[in-house]
């Protein structure tokens, strides 16, 4: 039987996971809205793979006999200014996802709850990936500043994505 606690904030990061779905589906609504395909395809597959990660989570639950909670999922940001702003959220939100991922490994070795100290850490891997996507992504767009040939040839690069890389 899975402790309580942990059992919490792991659905709490169910729900997180579900929201970071949401967020970069937002992202990528806002992206084909202003005409660029690539961005949108780039956000629309990562928002597709939060939704896996959230199932991760889900199925470690049930599979501990925990009981899932699915709760209302908060309305993301619709509108940003620039491409630059909405990198700038995404590079943020994945760093708070860091950091709520770590608090749930921090709570497991406290309670010496061994599974799910070990089920994170493949959370604690992927969030170093998604942290550095995150950063090169902001890296690049900061250095194409307004430039509209760089813009293009990223949002190229981007619309290259897809499900599996
Ligand atoms: Fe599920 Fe982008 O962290």
């Amino acid at each position: 039987m899975i402790n309580p606690k942990i059992e919490k904030k792991l659905n709490k990061q169910l729900n997180d996971e579900l929201y970071s779905s949401y967020f970069y589906l937002a992202m990528s609504a806002y992206f084909e809205n202003n005409s660029f395909e690539g961005f949108a395809n780039w956000m629309r597959t990562q928002s597709e793979e939060e939704r896996l990660h959230a199932m991760k989570i889900y199925e470690y639950i049930q599979q501990v006999g925990g009981k899932v909670k699915l709760t209302s999922i908060k309305t993301p940001k619709t509108e940003w200014t620039s491409p630059l702003a909405v990198f700038k959220d995404l590079y943020k939100h994945e760093c708070e996802v860091t950091k709520s991922i770590n608090e749930i490994v921090d709570l497991a070795v406290n309670e010496k709850d061994h599974a799910t100290n070990n089920f994170m850490q493949w959370f604690i891997s992927e969030q170093v990936e998604e942290e550095a996507t995150a950063q090169r992504l902001l890296n690049k767009i900061k250095f194409i500043g307004n430039d509209r040939q760089g813009l293009f040839l990223l949002d190229r690069e981007l619309g290259m994505r897809s499900a599996d890389n």
